[in-house]
């Protein structure tokens, strides 16, 4: 499974990406706006440094919401460096601006996915990345993860090239879910991904051999 992480904070791609464990980068409006980058050329710059940081897919969302604009906006992102993929969002406009970007060779992630449907329809456009909300489904007491494994059964009915990227990923649990389910990418926050490195065994156990090789060495 890939890791991409899921934020607009140069500090937590640099971290993340130090560790040797990213694949890549998925940004949003929202991520964007929380490490207070607004205004379109600041956020064009902000994603040439991400890609400057990290050697992978980063995503890079459009804001128009009709065909021409998506198609106008996404080239113009995909013209910014060789590893961004357009984030389109899941509407009928943007599902035929997938279909143009595949007939182009543009990546593309269709994000707010909320259903099997909607996944169906947007690997049936030739999205690359689809993105599946878990914590916004789980916020309204539905398994987000069983969506996932509902698309992972219908992509693999019919081998479809789609990769499934788990998003809105909130807790390590969430991760572990994707891979058994068999997500492609998990896009996740630092916090996350690093959680996935502690155990208290490991912990104390390293504790007591850094103890005992102290006193055999003293
Ligand atoms: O990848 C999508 C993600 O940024 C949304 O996460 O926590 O706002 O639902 P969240």
């Amino acid at each position: 499974m890939k890791f991409f992480i899921d934020t607009a904070n140069l500090d937590e791609i640099k971290e993340a990406n130090d560790l040797g464990v990213l694949d890549g980068v998925t940004t949003n409006p929202s991520l964007m706006a929380k490490e207070g980058i607004t205004g379109t050329d600041n956020i064009l710059n902000h994603y040439v440094k991400i890609c400057s940081i990290v050697d992978g897919p980063i995503s890079a969302e459009v804001i128009a919401t009709d065909f021409d604009g998506i198609v106008q906006e996404g080239e113009h992102l995909a013209s910014l460096h060789k590893n961004i993929v357009v984030k389109v969002p899941m509407i009928a406009d943007g599902i035929k601006a997938i279909k143009y970007f595949s007939s182009k060779g543009i990546k593309t992630n269709c994000t707010l996915i909320f259903s099997a449907g909607q996944a169906l329809m947007a690997a049936k456009a030739g999205a690359t990345y689809i993105s599946p909300f878990l914590g916004r489904l789980d916020d309204i007491s539905t398994e987000g993860v069983q969506l996932i494994a509902q698309i992972r059964g219908i992509y693999d009915n019919y081998a479809f090239d789609t990769e499934i990227l788990a998003a809105s990923v909130r807790h390590p649990m969430h991760i572990i879910n994707c891979a058994e389910i068999g997500a492609d990418v998990a896009t996740v926050p630092l916090k996350a991904i690093k959680a996935l490195l502690n155990h208290p065994l490991t912990t104390s156990g390293l504790e007591t051999f850094l103890a005992d090789y102290a006193k055999g060495n003293a």
